[in-house]
């Protein structure tokens, strides 16, 4: 175990022996550096031994190398010489108890979300939708929850859509203008998000963040680990479905305090992408979740290449930070890294910004939080080798683990219960029954006004009665299936996501 007696975390060596205090865990962390310097094996190494503290942890794996954690690591002179000159004792190479998931149910349990739960605001984003647009999503939303009306999936949305836009004139006055012009635009744009798999990933059942909560028999916190490599091809969709699971679980852990380790820890690995070009109002909101999400007992660690990737906003909340090497060709890369060599406590011994260009790989600049939360003195340091394997598995031991796993039964089957497309259509099937049943008495009507000409006037007072009490038989129908269909009221959170 990497743990000295009070269950610090051994991370690094360098002059002295870095360690991670749990206690300030949720003051969360980064891991920076150029390509292939170690960023994934520090991540690996810190999340190894959350896991052994029994904190479960949850990991994006892009490249595939992280799911190397199911199997132990096998011995290479690299590992053997970190071993010896940094004198860890009891090294024993060992898995991990992991879990996978996938958004496209290939490598890991299906992970989907409902419509309804994503909510407008991550939605906008992910189908690129300009202001007006999101205003019309927003109304869209807001008119389903007011109806209370699920929507599960890219069909029900745009059924959704199409009725509100054959209805904007009797919205109007309550939710405000609707125009077909943006509807159109957000069908257009749920057509691209359908061809790059989005259709995979609405629906049920969504995924309950509590079954990441999950320990071995022997007390060691689970790796739940959401296999990426296809979901990272859509980059947008990566970064909006990591921030949707961490709105999650900020909306679904109660306030915390202080705790003496975190209850999970969560590692955003490629964070840049959740930044890019990203809106004002999202940025402030992603912000306030790293700053609130810290007294839930969470660890947030973002894994990216640059410091200066992440906003000056968020950058100013991670405590603790592994830099890794960077490389200054071009005057930005050289500004970068006065950034990233800045952000540092300085140490006496060593011009930062110099060894930040000269670090192996395995090598990092690393400062801490102490016990009082007070930024340490920068290191430079080798980070310790990891103790499962490095490499990736072949997919046939990622379907074992799954169908192993308990989570099997509940995730592996696709439903698809009765939600707004359904009960759109039913309405609508409706709505055409009694249109023609209208029709048919009006026919009959104009019969008996044939035969019966005196009694012309009171027939007409008869059939318009009948109208009226058809369209309000319709109306309150209509809001008797929605309101069977989820029967409470729907309360959106930080990001707008369900709660
Ligand atoms: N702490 C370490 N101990 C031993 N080997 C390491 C360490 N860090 C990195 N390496 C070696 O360097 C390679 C690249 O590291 P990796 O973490 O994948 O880089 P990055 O994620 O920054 O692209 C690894 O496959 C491993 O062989
Ligand atoms: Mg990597």
């Amino acid at each position: 175990m990497y743990l000295k007696e009070e269950g610090k975390i051994w991370l690094a060596t360098g002059d002295e022996k870095v360690y991670l205090e749990p206690s300030m865990a949720n003051r969360h962390g980064l891991i920076a550096g150029a390509t292939g310097t170690g960023k994934t094996v520090t991540l690996k190494v810190i999340a190894e031994s959350f896991s052994e503290l029994g904190i479960p942890v949850f990991l994006a794996d892009i490249k595939g190398d992280i799911s190397g954690m199911c199997e132990p690591g096998v011995e290479n002179k690299h590992i053997k010489r970190s071993i010896d000159t940094m004198g860890i004792e009891n090294f024993n190479y060992t898995s991990y108890p992991v879990r996978f998931f996938d958004v496209y149910g290939k490598l890991g349990h299906p992970v989907r979300t409902t419509i309804s739960d994503m909510g407008p605001e991550l939605l906008a984003r992910l189908l690129g939708l300009n202001d007006t647009q999101s205003g019309v999503l927003r109304i869209i939303f807001r008119i389903a929850d007011d109806k209370q009306l699920l929507l599960i999936d890219l069909k029900d949305l745009r059924s959704m859509l199409q009725h509100v836009g054959d209805n904007a004139a009797d919205y109007k006055l309550t939710y405000g203008n609707v125009s077909a012009q943006s509807i159109g635009a957000i069908q257009r744009a749920l057509l691209t998000l359908e061809d790059e798999g989005g259709d995979l990933f609405f629906g049920e059942p969504n995924l309950d963040i509590r079954d990441w909560f999950e320990w071995a028999e022997d007390g060691r916190g689970m790796m739940n680990i959401l296999e990426c490599q296809e979901l990272f091809q859509h980059p947008l969709l990566y970064s909006t479905f990591l921030l949707w699971m961490l709105s999650e679980l900020y909306e679904m852990l109660p306030e915390a305090g202080d705790l003496d380790k975190p209850k999970i820890a969560f590692f955003f690995d490629e964070a840049h992408l959740l930044f890019n070009n990203a809106p004002k109002a999202l940025l402030e909101k992603v912000e306030q979740v790293v700053r609130l999400i810290r007294s839930k007992g969470v660890s947030v660690w973002f894994i990216t290449q640059n410091p200066s990737d992440i906003p000056e906003s968020v950058l100013g909340q991670l405590g603790s930070r592994v830099q890794h090497a960077l490389r200054a060709y071009t005057p930005n890369e050289q500004k970068a890294i006065r950034y990233a060599a800045r952000s540092f406590r300085t140490n006496p011994n060593f011009d930062t910004e110099r060894v930040l260009q000269e670090l192996a790989v395995g090598e990092a600049l690393v400062s801490v939080l102490d016990i009082k939360g007070v930024p340490t003195i920068v290191e430079r340091a080798n980070i310790l080798p990891p103790k499962s394997s490095m490499a990736s598995v072949e997919p046939d031991v990622i379907s074992k683990v799954v169908a192993a796993s308990p989570l099997y039964v509940k995730y592996n089957s696709a439903l698809d219960r009765e939600s707004a497309y359904e009960l759109l259509n039913e309405q609508r099937e409706k709505e055409a029954k009694e249109k023609a049943e209208a029709e048919a008495a009006a026919q009959k009507e104009k019969e008996k006004k044939e035969k019966e000409k005196e009694k012309e006037k009171a027939a007409k007072k008869k059939a318009t009665k009948k109208r009226q009490s058809a369209l309000g038989k319709a109306a309150s129908s209509a809001a008797n299936s929605f309101g069977r269909e989820i029967g409470k009221s729907i309360f959106r959170g930080l990001f707008g996501t369900r709660r």
